[in-house]
């Protein structure tokens, strides 16, 4: 169980995200300060009223591409500063890639493996090294369960999924030496701005739902979340499929 007070001050990156959003009203509620980061103005500008509504003590906003990795280490700096300190990071941006364009257009594949990857390995490794020398905190990263197997119908997305899933793994296992939590969030389809192209089935989420479980998952300290946590059977069933039968199964979600 993480202690109350170690999750007040709360750096969001990609704090525009549906499920981002919702996770942080929780948070709000406790009276929880944040600084957001995200890359468009009237976006964050209603994300951060919201989260006054619902109790926030203070709501920073900053403009960033995450793409840009230069920015990294100031943006974290300015949080530390704005907020006398920072509890917890939360990392929410993403994009879910167009696996047909990725396969002929390489300057897409890179880009968005930028995005879904190598932007969070860079935040995370300037976040590790604060939270490691202030010797606690918690840091939590949206995955997802593509993540763990690759699919024919969103392999790109799926790559960096895993990519991002055995980098957070790592951190977890490092950092747990110094106090610091570290947690992997994957969820399955919900229903956000990211899949409003997509067919909406039974298994498509609220963000409310999703929110909520990430929020208390969050306070209890746990290592990797599946949610809704059904996802965690599906994908057992997934990773256990013998590869001859997986190449002949076309899953599109
Ligand atoms: N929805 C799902 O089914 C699902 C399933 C598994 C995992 N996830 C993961 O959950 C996370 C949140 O997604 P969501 O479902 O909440 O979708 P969302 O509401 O579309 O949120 C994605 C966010 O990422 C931001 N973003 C994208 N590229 C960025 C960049 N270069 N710099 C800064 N911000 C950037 C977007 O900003 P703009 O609003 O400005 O575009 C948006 O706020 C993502 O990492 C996604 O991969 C989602």
């Amino acid at each position: 169980m993480i202690e109350e007070s170690q999750m007040l001050k709360i750096l969001v990156l990609g704090a525009t995200s549906a499920i981002a959003h919702e996770t942080m009203r929780h948070f709000a509620q406790d009276g929880a300060r944040f600084y957001l980061v995200g890359r468009s103005v009237p976006k964050l500008g209603s994300v951060a009223h919201d989260l006054q509504t619902h109790g926030a003590k203070q709501t920073e906003t900053y403009l960033a591409d995450l793409n840009d990795l230069s920015q990294h280490e100031a943006l974290l700096q300015r949080a530390i500063t704005a907020l006398e300190g920072v509890d917890a990071v939360f990392i929410a941006h993403g994009t879910l890639s167009d696996q047909t364009r990725a396969q002929t257009d390489v300057d897409y594949l890179a880009s968005e493996l930028m995005t879904n990857f190598t932007s969070t390995a860079s935040l995370l490794t300037h976040t590790a090294n604060y939270m490691e020398a202030q010797k606690r905190g918690v840091i939590a990263v949206i995955s997802s369960v593509a993540g763990d197997r690759g699919r024919a119908s969103n392999y790109v997305y799926g790559s960096a999924m895993a990519a991002k899933t055995a980098f957070v793994s790592g951190l977890r296992n490092r950092l747990a030496k110094a106090g610091v939590q570290v947690i992997t969030i994957k969820p399955g389809l919900i229903d956000t701005p990211m899949t409003a192209h997509l067919k909406r089935g039974r298994l498509m989420a609220h963000p409310s739902l999703v929110g909520e479980h990430i929020y208390r998952a969050m306070k209890r300290g746990e290592g990797v979340v599946y949610t809704p946590s059904f996802w965690r059977y599906i994908m057992l069933i997934i990773r256990a499929l013998p590869e001859a039968i997986f190449k002949r199964m076309s899953l599109s979600a």
